[in-house]
């Protein structure tokens, strides 16, 4: 009767996740604060300007949102779509774009964001091995837009693979593997609503 209650209660959900984690890193109400600095900062920074987000699903979902809501200026909101882990806890380096016509007589064709003349600014979760992000600017920025800047919600202090210059950065982190808020292990954990590093163990089990 208690394992079903706790079970079946969001709180209950929340502390079964928690026991996945080593520590958290950045409870919800840290991630808010930081959240208004960056957002005060962008609305500042982008004042008398119409900017183009792109998010980078799936991992900027919360933090797109969150962010979003708290900046009070004219902007369209488009999505990309990109892969780069393949289920393990390092980038495979390969990033893939899913980026095809929603309507069968778009013929499956790739159809980048309209970003031509905007002033762009990408959101993601996490700068890690630097691949994705670099990949999105270097595609995005063959649609000569008229500004692009990066903003990222935790960035890795480690050598990157690709060097990508954030301008925009929510927390520095250590080079661990965090989940929570969005961020991802093999597509769970999205749901925590803070940010923690995962047990190092879990990184090495087989795929359930
Ligand atoms: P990069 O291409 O190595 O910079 O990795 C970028 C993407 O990998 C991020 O957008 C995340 O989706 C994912 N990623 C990198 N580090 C982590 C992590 O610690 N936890 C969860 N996802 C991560
Ligand atoms: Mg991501």
């Amino acid at each position: 009767m208690i394992a079903a209650l706790i079970l079946t209660s969001t709180d209950g959900l929340v502390i079964f996740m928690r026991g996945d984690l080593e520590r958290v890193l950045f409870d919800q109400p840290a991630i808010h604060r930081r959240l208004d600095d960056i957002a005060a900062q962008i609305s500042n920074d982008y004042r008398e300007r119409e900017l183009t987000v792109i998010a980078v699903l799936h991992g900027s979902l919360m933090f797109v949102a969150d962010l979003l809501r708290r900046i009070p200026l004219p902007l369209k909101l488009e999505c990309l779509s990109v892969a780069s882990y393949h289920g393990k806890a390092q980038t495979s380096g390969e990033v893939a774009f899913n980026l095809t016509t929603a309507s069968p007589s778009g013929g499956g064709q790739i159809v980048l964001p309209e970003v031509a003349d905007r002033d762009v600014l990408i959101l993601d979760d996490i700068l890690d091995s630097g691949h994705t992000l670099a990949a999105i600017r270097e595609m995005l920025g063959t649609a000569e837009p008229k500004s692009i800047r990066v903003c990222v919600l935790l960035s890795k202090k480690k050598r990157r693979a690709r060097e990508v210059h954030a301008d925009y950065v929510g927390f520095e982190i250590e080079d661990e593997f965090v989940v929570g808020y969005g961020l991802d292990f093999r597509g769970r954990y999205r749901n925590l609503p803070y940010i923690g590093v995962l047990r190092s163990e879990l990184l090495e089990q087989p795929e359930r």
